[in-house]
């Protein structure tokens, strides 16, 4: 394997995901790398069905070798939710829609913190389910999740999406508050990727068939 489709074209996930793929020594491509463009709704509801919904699409349709992601945040206060619905949150019907002033992820955050408002329980967890597809061969997926609180007012500006308000366990500062390298050595998405990479390496190191001879 000389080249992996990351499937995805928010800049933070491909921006991590590169940083955490770099030890495997192929050349990463992303979707914005792609001649012909196709459209994967992430209309599924589980992290799971959505990730291997988008591995599967892109690798028959690319023939490449596939990561698809799907990942979000939990937050056990509201039932769970933003769950698979995290990336536009803003815009369904769970808590009154948000009006987007600025970016989607700064609606995003506001509408968590205003469902949040007096609440004593804002446990929360991220989670990443990482799905890689090696097209008519093989499939595997694993998970990652990392726990914390969400507190009253964003901080930091490293990260993406909802880092700027959740504070990791064992931490004081917030995602968007920490390192790269640190974040990733937490994150959700780090786990999962470190797991899938550790699955690969045994794969790859094993030979595929014992040729029988007479
Ligand atoms: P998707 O996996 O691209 O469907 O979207 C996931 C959404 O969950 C993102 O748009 C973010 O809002 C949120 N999310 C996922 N991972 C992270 C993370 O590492 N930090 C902050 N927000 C995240």
């Amino acid at each position: 394997m000389d080249k992996l489709l990351v499937a995805t074209t928010n800049r933070g996930k491909l921006r991590e995901f590169r940083q955490l793929l770099s030890q495997m020594g192929i050349q990463v491509l992303s979707l914005d790398d792609m001649p012909e463009k196709i459209d994967v709704e992430e209309d599924r509801e589980t992290f799971l069905e959505n990730a291997l919904k988008k591995a599967k699409t892109y690798g028959d349709f690319y023939k490449i070798p596939v990561i698809a992601e799907d990942a979000g945040l939990e937050v056990e206060a509201l039932d769970n939710y933003p769950g698979v619905y995290s990336a536009r949150f803003y815009s369904i019907p769970y808590g009154g829609v948000e009006q987007v002033d600025g970016d989607k992820d700064s609606a995003n955050i506001k509408k968590l913190l205003r469902l949040l408002k007096g609440k004593e329980n804002r446990r929360a967890r991220f989670v990443s389910v990482v799905v890689f597809y090696y097209p008519d061969d093989f499939g595997l997926w694993t998970e990652g999740y990392c726990y914390g609180q969400i507190i009253d007012e964003p901080r930091g500006d490293k990260g993406f999406g909802y880092d700027p308000v959740f504070v990791p366990e064992g931490y004081d500062k917030t995602m968007a508050e920490l390192e790269p390298e640190e974040k990733n050595r937490i994150s959700h998405r780090g786990k999962a990727v470190r797991k899938l990479i550790s699955l690969l390496s045994k794969i790859y190191s094993t030979p595929k068939s014992n040729n029988i001879t007479r």
